[in-house]
């Protein structure tokens, strides 16, 4: 019988498959509708107290976590940094621990700095759920990506993906790489030599700065969002450089499989990374992506909760 090791979930890196497995197969159970009802707990959060604490902007992974814990009977509180007691001066550890002496059951935090959840992941009790951490990781965006993956070719080994564009600020990019590879899929990076961080190769996939010659194969294209609020030098010469060169548009995917899937974890800069026709085009899933991540969130939570109680799913 499986349960998550750790009382977190803080990347992908630590996470086994067997692990991965386990989420995206409750996820399964729970899209399918009967996962609840047949465990005769209907509102398995009932009672427990989740805070959001988002320090950056989101649209989908803090409605997300807050749809899917509302959807198990928990109870929801959005942290609001810009009018808490942060405006006054008080450190992150101070919010962490006076949060803490509140004592409730889970934590999802967004930070722009890289590490910071598992330093506070560390300092309370309450399980902590990454929600982006600087370029570091975002785990739950890579599981729903994983999910809808699976969903759409039956399993994840052996499937082709191309990551296109800004690799180095991306926490989706650093994530997926770590979990395609672990359930055994091939994957290759493409995008501008100044957005594509070094030794990114030892993870196990294939650099392209061609971005044709990255797509031509594959089953899915994952774009990813020119992260213009990380980039402090000047690492592309322009905006439409780069989306002539790396956007995904109709003309780069007439040279691709006729059944490639799009993918992007959102928010999308139209005209950028994607043009509009690709994004609502009959490729794209980019919304199916959103649907299923309010049942892996789902899953995340349950499975945390197990944990919290002990018991082995
Ligand atoms: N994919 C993603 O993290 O989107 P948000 O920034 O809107 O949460």
């Amino acid at each position: 019988m499986m349960r998550l090791k750790s009382k977190n979930l803080l990347s992908i890196e630590e996470l086994t498959p067997e692990e991965i497995l386990l989420i995206l197969d409750t996820a399964k159970s729970i899209k399918e509708g009967s996962f609840f009802i047949e465990k005769k707990e209907p509102y398995p959060l009932k009672g427990k107290i989740i805070i959001n604490l988002f320090y950056e902007p989101s649209t989908r992974t803090r409605t997300s976590f807050e749809i899917a814990g509302k959807r198990l009977g928990g109870e929801i509180i959005n942290f609001d940094f810009s009018t808490s007691s942060i405006s006054k001066g008080e450190t992150l550890k101070d919010t962490m621990l006076n949060l803490q002496a509140m004592n409730p059951d889970i934590m999802v935090i967004r930070h722009p700095v890289s590490g910071v959840v598992n330093f506070i992941a560390e300092k309370v009790s309450a399980s902590v759920i990454n929600a982006g951490d600087g370029a570091h990781e975002h785990p739950t965006q890579a599981l729903l990506d994983l999910f809808t993956i699976r969903e759409i070719f039956g399993n994840i080994k052996g499937i082709k993906i191309a990551i296109i564009g800004d690799i180095s600020h991306s926490r989706v990019a650093r994530s997926n790489i770590w979990g395609l590879k672990k359930m055994g899929a091939s994957v290759k990076i493409a995008g501008p030599p100044t957005l594509i961080p070094p030794q990114i190769e030892k993870l196990g996939v294939e650099v392209f700065y061609n971005v044709d010659a990255a797509i031509e194969d594959v089953d899915v294209i994952m774009c990813l969002r020119l992260q213009r609020e990380r980039q402090s030098q000047n690492l592309i010469p322009s905006l439409r450089e780069f989306s002539r060169f790396f956007g995904i548009n109709q003309e780069r995917l007439k040279k691709t499989k006729d059944k490639v899937v799009i993918m992007h974890p959102g928010p999308i800069n139209r005209g950028v990374e994607i043009n509009s026709e690709v994004a609502e085009g009959k490729n794209s899933i980019i919304l199916k992506q959103v649907s299923n991540g309010v049942v892996v969130r789902m899953a995340i939570f349950y499975l945390l909760a197990l944990r919290r109680q002990n018991v082995t799913y």
